[in-house]
Formats: C-alpha cells, structure tokens, sequence
C-alpha cells in the first residue's frame, strides 16, 4: 500500500513572538510544501530527499535525534522519537518549499513524516507532537505555530490561533492584496541562542506580571527591569496588533493592516531586539515601493526573511505565497 502525505510551509502575517506565551498569531498555509510518498514497511524509517544530500535512515528506538546524519535527519528523528511507531516506513521526500527561507521547511518535514508515518489525533494533539520533535532536533524550544499552521490551513484563509488553547479561527484573505515573503539571504545564526534568551525573558516577565497573553500594557508598571519591560510590552501590544489586523482585513482596510505591520517590525526591532540592519533596511525599500502596504520581518527574526502585503504585481522580488490547505494524508493504491 503506497501512502502519500502533503505538508505546506508557512508565513506568519502578524504575531510574532506571541506562541510561546499563549498569545495570538495569524500564519496562513502557503501553496508550497512537502510531499512524502512510501511505504509503512520495515524495521526503520528510510527517506530519499530531492532537495537534500544523503538518505535519511533513522531506528525506530532512535534515543538522540540531534545527532542524526545528515543534518535533516534530525527532523526525521525528532518524529520517530516522539511518535515511536511500531512499524518504519521506506520512501521518497519532494519539496517545493526553498529551505532556510522563512516558509517553515522543517515544520512541513516534520508534520508529513508524521502523516506519513500514521500519527493520529487532533491538530493540536498532531502539532505538539511535531513541536516536541523539532525542539529535540534542534535543541532550540519553539512554539507551536508553525506546525499548527501547517495542519490547520484552510484554502484562502490566514488562520487566528489563540495559542493558549490551539483553537483556530479562519480568517478571509482579500483577493486584492498578495502576500510575498522576501529573503534577505542573510543567514539566521543567533537565531538557537537568541529564540531562547527571549523566550526565558518572556518567562521571567510572567513571574512577575501573570499569563502575557492575559496582560494589559498598565500591567508594565510592575516590572522594574528595562529589558524585561521591553520584552513584555512587544507581546502585549503584538497580540493588540493580531486583533487589530484581522479586524482591518474584514473591514478590506489593507492601509491600516500595512500600518500594523510597521508597527510589528518597529517593536520587534526596538522591544525584541530580533531584528538586524538588513532586515530594517530591506522593510524600509519595501515599504517605500507603490502598492506596498506594509513589510515586517516574519518567523523568528535575527535575519532571515520578511513578509509584505501589496498590490498584486507591485513587490518584484522574492515568492508570492498563497493562503493555501492544510496538510494531508491519502492511500494511492
Ligand atoms: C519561530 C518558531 C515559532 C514562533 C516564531 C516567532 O518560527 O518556530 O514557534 O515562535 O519563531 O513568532
């Protein structure tokens, strides 16, 4: 029986560096993604990759996925670690999805092995699973967006998730505007060390101040440390801007949602501190551009890629990405 499982990447429209608190994001499934087609046969999981060197061969009692070799094996592992099937599986990996551009190549990887492999449940259930598998593979603890994301698309839609209880909200996209995520090619390399120290700062505002998604910007007051106050205004008014945005897209008001994302990438520059001079520069071209409505930088930061709302055909560069379906697994024969 030949097994077929679909994983699209993703972009993050606004709420950036809200998951991990609890807080609101707005990604939407991408038309780009990765394709697994095999076999669930044999004692370990073998994957060809078109796009990647070496086969992926990992044991089903595989204890560190982070040593695996070659390196997107990890992912890989990271999976069967978590899932610990009882059967493996032998197979080829295609993608569409370009790696180390901001679309959340290694989410997609991870959520269709999973399919792949047979992993049952919910989304939420699925995701964590996969969350779990990417931080052991990767030793950096993100959150849970990309990979809700990429279980949850919906065609057309950007999907609201309230990450305190992984509900989602499909939100309509305006045919209007086109989404396009520019890489800037500059590298992520703090993003492990980086990703962490701002997760921990988040976690040392929420002993003083509560639960960050519950929290109002009066709450600031209580937190003495600058650094700290920083961090947790960029969360606060983040997860404001992911209501704010989703309110100007129903009202087709593409003005006001450009403006919050400058807002995003304003707090992320000087709140967060993720944000690099190739980034600020590159939102500030984009921005200026006719039928640009706004740019921010998307995903992690610390370099990387942005996202820009705009007329369509007005960005010349980089990929235009469309609100797209969520992932999927089928039997051929
Ligand atoms: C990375 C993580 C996500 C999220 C973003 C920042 O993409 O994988 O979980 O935290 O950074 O919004």
């Amino acid at each position: 029986m030949t097994i077929e499982a679909y994983a699209p990447g993703r972009v993050n429209l606004i709420g950036e560096h809200t998951d991990y608190t609890g807080g609101l994001v707005l990604p939407m499934a991408v038309q780009l993604g990765v394709t697994i087609t095999g076999e669930r046969t044999g004692n370990r999981v073998v994957l060809e990759s078109d796009l990647q060197e070496g086969p992926a061969i990992v044991e089903l009692d595989v204890d560190d996925p982070a040593t695996a070799e070659p390196a997107w094996a990890r992912y890989v592992a990271g999976v069967v670690a978590e899932a610990r099937p009882t059967h493996g599986f032998i197979g080829q990996v295609r993608s569409t999805l370009p790696v180390g551009q901001g679309l959340s190549s290694s989410a997609a990887l991870e959520v269709a092995v999973a399919l792949a492999l047979g992993v049952q449940g919910t989304a939420p259930e699925v995701a964590t699973l996969c969350q779990r598998a990417e931080q052991r593979a990767s030793g950096v603890p993100c959150g849970v967006m990309d990979q809700m994301t990429s279980l949850a698309g919906v065609e057309g839609h950007a999907a609201l998730i309230d990450c305190t209880n992984l509900t989602v909200t499909p939100v309509e996209m305006p045919e209007k505007a086109e989404v396009v995520v520019v890489d800037t090619g500059e590298p992520r390399t703090l993003a492990g060390s980086g990703y962490a120290d701002r997760r921990g700062e988040c976690e040392a505002a929420q002993q003083i101040v509560g639960p960050l998604s519950q929290a109002s910007l009066d709450d600031l007051d209580r937190l003495d440390d600058p650094v700290l106050k920083r961090r947790a205004r960029h969360v606060i008014s983040e997860n404001g801007r992911v209501l704010a945005f989703v309110n100007a897209l129903a009202e087709g008001d593409l003005g006001a949602a450009g403006r919050l994302m400058a807002a995003s990438h304003a707090s992320l520059r000087d709140d967060f501190d993720v944000s690099t001079t190739a980034l600020d520069e590159a939102a500030e071209r984009l921005t200026a551009r006719k039928g640009v409505y706004g740019a921010r930088l998307t995903g992690g930061g610390f370099g990387g890629s942005l996202v820009v709302l705009a007329a369509p055909g007005a960005v010349k560069v980089g990929t235009v990405v469309r609100p797209s379906g969520g992932a999927r697994v089928r039997t051929l024969r």
